[in-house]
């Protein structure tokens, strides 16, 4: 499948290319992800943690995964990573021995990662309690299983912002999620990143429910009518 398109360019700047990423990408990918999102708990583990958490979602049939890159210099504008939310599951599970330790010691000795490591905890305990009312639940209920794909990350290199990027990594998210046969598209968004909310927005995602920390957008991935891409 490709998703190459050339992006109308009409101030002459150099074009969009966005192609399902491949594990060649995932060096730049990685690079690009230390670079934007130095707070993240994925990044506070590491380059080699997040080198094999981006290779599996690039090498899985049900992971999502696209690189845009400027036409004229192959330089990695951005990406996209998802794919099935149990992905994150077995992506854990399969690692748990190498993370372990990791995630131990970064619980120890970062204040940032206790935090998402105890909210991922509390979320993996209300999983388990089906008759916790949704008032005391984190997440908002989820779209039935095998029919949605969970958006993890996506960002724009700051070299390429406002170019456009991020709605044609949207597009491909888009385009990827109805190829393999999911209804639906979710992801979440911390309530103060207001130019992520403003461009999911744009493209035609849906806030569906929020709580103090996150909003949460869902999109159908069926092509919309008069929708560009
Ligand atoms: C949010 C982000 C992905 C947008 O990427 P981008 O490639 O610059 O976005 P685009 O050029 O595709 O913009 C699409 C639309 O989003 C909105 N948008 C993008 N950046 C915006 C900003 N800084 N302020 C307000 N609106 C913005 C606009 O509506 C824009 O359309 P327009 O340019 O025609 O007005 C980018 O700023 C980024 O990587 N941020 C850091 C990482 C991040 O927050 N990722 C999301 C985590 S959930």
């Amino acid at each position: 499948m490709s998703v190459a398109r050339q992006q109308e360019n009409p101030l002459g700047e150099s074009s969009v290319r966005v192609a399902p990423a491949d594990p060649r990408d995932v060096e730049e990918i990685v690079s690009c992800h230390v670079l934007v999102f130095p707070e993240e708990v994925i990044a506070m583990l590491g380059s080699r943690f997040l080198r094999s958490h981006h290779r599996f979602y690039a090498t899985r049939p049900r992971g999502i995964c696209y690189a845009a890159r400027e036409e004229t210099t192959n330089r990695l504008m951005g990406f996209v990573i998802g794919g099935a939310p149990e992905l994150r599951r077995r992506f854990i599970l399969l690692n748990a021995i190498r993370l372990l330790p990791l995630i131990l010691w970064k619980v120890v000795t970062n204040r940032a990662v206790r935090h998402r490591v105890g909210v991922a905890f509390r979320r993996m305990l209300e999983k388990l309690s089906p008759n916790l009312p949704q008032a005391r639940r984190f997440d908002p209920p989820e779209p039935p299983a095998g029919t949605w794909s969970l958006l993890l990350y996506i960002c724009a290199h700051p070299d390429f912002r406002r170019r456009g990027v991020a709605a044609r990594l949207l597009e491909a998210f888009r385009e990827g999620s109805a190829t393999k046969g999911f209804k639906t598209m979710r992801l979440t968004v911390l309530n103060d990143n207001a130019a992520a909310i403003q461009c999911y927005r744009k493209a035609g995602w849906t806030q569906v429910a929020s709580n103090e920390e996150m909003a949460y957008f869902e999109r159908p991935s069926a092509e919309t009518k008069g929708q560009a891409g």
